[in-house]
């Protein structure tokens, strides 16, 4: 025999020196999530060992996120009131807002600090944009909000604004006011192919979402790929400096076919059922906990993400020290 591919295989040294994808620290994004109002952190049931954290706690986390060398902290706020046009998305004082502006005194620039760019945690109907007399999503009225909301986490200290209501054009808009505004070094991270997925569900606990109805009319149906392709070229032609495709574990296939064609970095966002999922199982002692979060992880990188959002992302850097 000439071939024989398990000589390459034989050692733990050997395997490491011809792997092809590497799981590490840098090229992951902690998300996060800030409950106005707290006075201690809220653990969130269906997400274990992830809370809602007070304006306090994190900070601590943004900090812990430094030492352990992560990329960056994706910010989610939850308001104490929420309202028909979600105010508190764009008031400077709202939650989200104040966070971002301790995470980044506290990080300065050794971490990139990012913001989720959407009205959902801050509408009391739980849809990611305002309504219009019918009570459907009004594309271009939410456009306008986003491009508020974006500045106004840019101002905060953002670095990055992340557009995830898949309104059409919304990069475009955002790009335009924080220019405007002469913010032209904050980054746009637009969740370019977003599917109504099943997999969001424990996120909706996280953020005490009140979400009546789905998100059909604009997230999108997990049957397509093409589609996914569209949205990624009209972000990228419309100024997007990294495009995501989310969730990630089920959607391996659109995370290739983007990075081939993506002429910026693509991410991928591991999702709350996606990790949710994994500690389900290694509750019941059915999987281990550690072996498939980082064969997970090593899977969205190896389809092609380079960076990639998941709530392990502290954990994987203390698996991997
Ligand atoms: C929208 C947003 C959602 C998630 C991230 N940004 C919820 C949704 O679109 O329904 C889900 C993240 C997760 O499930 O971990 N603000």
């Amino acid at each position: 025999m000439i071939e024989r591919p398990r000589r390459l295989r034989q050692s733990p040294v050997l395997r490491s020196l011809v792997a092809e994808t590497r799981l590490h620290p840098r090229d992951l994004v902690l998300p996060v999530f800030v409950g106005e109002g707290l006075t201690r952190p809220h653990p969130i049931a269906s997400m274990p060992g992830v809370d809602q954290h007070t304006l306090e706690t994190v900070v601590e986390v943004a900090r812990r996120c430094v030492e352990a060398g992560l990329g960056g902290i994706m910010l989610f706020g939850v308001p104490q009131h929420k309202d028909a046009t979600g105010t508190g998305a764009v008031d400077p004082d709202g939650i989200l807002n104040v966070a971002l502006r301790a995470v980044r005194e506290a990080v300065g620039d050794d971490l990139v600090v990012m913001a989720d760019t959407c009205l959902d945690e801050f509408t009391d109907h739980g849809h990611c944009g305002v309504l219009d007399e019918q009570g459907r999503v009004d594309n271009d009225a939410t456009n306008l909000l986003y491009a508020e909301m974006a500045v106004a986490q840019a101002r905060a200290g953002a670095h990055v604004v992340a557009p995830s209501g898949m309104m059409d054009g919304q990069v475009a808009v955002i790009r335009e006011a924080l220019d405007a505004e002469g913010l032209t070094d904050t980054v746009i991270l637009a969740y370019s192919a977003k599917y109504a997925s099943a997999f969001f569900g424990p996120f909706r606990e996280a953020v005490q979402s009140s979400l009546q109805g789905d998100r059909r009319t604009y997230q999108q149906d997990p049957a397509n790929i093409v589609e996914s392709l569209r949205e990624i070229d009209l972000d990228i032609a419309e100024g997007a400096d990294m495009v995501m495709v989310k969730p990630a574990m089920s959607y391996l296939d659109v995370v290739s076919a983007a990075a081939e064609r993506s002429s910026v970095p693509v991410a991928a966002y591991q999702v709350s059922g996606e990790y949710s999922m994994i500690h389900a199982a290694a509750a019941n002692g059915w999987i281990d906990l550690r072996a498939a979060a980082i064969e997970s992880l090593t899977s969205i990188r190896r389809a092609g993400a380079q960076v990639v959002l998941t709530y392990f992302a502290l954990d994987v850097a203390e698996w991997t020290a």
